[in-house]
């Protein structure tokens, strides 16, 4: 058994890729309403929505809907972008994780730049901090992002699971193992830690060797799968996998 678990590891669905397929055809259908309904169904533990500035996906009525029908845990991804921050602050979804995000990106490309930020984030973490929403940020397991995020007193980050996620050969034992650093050292300062990007049903079990794993945010895997299974079957799929895992902490 992990025995460096925190707590049962939760799951937060990511259902931008529901709005993908709306704003294709710039329809009303799928609705994300109806998904996050079907995930909390499956028995999800949250449901997480990238606002980006470009609107891509999620819109702004999206979120404000979502708060109304939500019965489990909305996580708000965003930019650290003033318009944005506000429409959080307005919203005041259960958390909020600010993300780096570029335009020309397909998704997010790599953790947040927080040592190099400390200013422009902290007056945002204070806002959001103020209103009651929990703050995370999403970061590569460097040992200097993390000493930043502390200093910041965030208390959670969500790890970038991406590069691990896209490895091969040797390089995925290094990625793993950078994980698997920065969840410990997060730990120790007392820092929360989710993780997130890239996961899926054929690489989530190394994932779950990670300690001190709060939650993981899963989307563009489970909304692919739900094509051929349906939404709440591909749920279901993805906390069985995480919940029968039994392989042990990495050591
Ligand atoms: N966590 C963060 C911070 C993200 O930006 C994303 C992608 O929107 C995810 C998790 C989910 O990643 P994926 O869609 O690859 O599962």
């Amino acid at each position: 058994m992990n025995s460096k678990k925190v707590n049962k590891l939760k799951l937060g669905v990511n259902i931008d890729h529901v709005a993908t397929l709306r704003m294709a055809r710039k329809t009303t259908y799928p609705s994300v309403l109806e998904a996050a309904a079907a995930c909390e169904t499956a028995g999800a533990d949250g449901i997480t929505v990238h606002l980006r500035e470009d609107r891509r996906h999620i819109q702004d009525s999206d979120v404000y809907e979502l708060r109304k029908a939500l019965t489990i845990k909305m996580n708000l991804e965003m930019a650290n972008n003033r318009e944005i921050v506000n429409i959080a602050l307005q919203v005041k979804p259960d958390e909020v994780c600010i993300v780096p995000e570029k335009r020309a990106e397909l998704t997010t490309e790599g953790g947040l730049n927080v040592a190099g930020q400390i200013h422009e984030l902290s007056e945002s973490i204070k806002m959001l901090t103020d209103q009651g929403i929990t703050v995370s940020l999403f970061i590569d397991p460097d040992a200097e992002q993390i000493q930043a995020t502390a200093e910041l007193g965030v208390p959670f980050i969500e790890l970038h699971t991406g590069t691990f996620c896209n490895a091969s050969g040797e390089q995925t034992e290094r990625e793993l193992y950078r994980l698997v650093k920065g969840a410990s050292l997060a730990h120790k300062l007392g820092i929360n830690v989710n993780a997130g990007h890239g996961i899926n049903i054929n690489n989530i079990a190394p994932i779950l060797r990670i300690p001190y794993l709060n939650t993981l945010n899963i989307g563009h895997s489970i909304v692919s799968r739900a094509v051929f299974t349906g939404l709440e079957a591909a749920v279901k799929e993805m906390l069985c996998a995480m919940n029968n895992y039994d392989g042990g902490d990495y050591v």
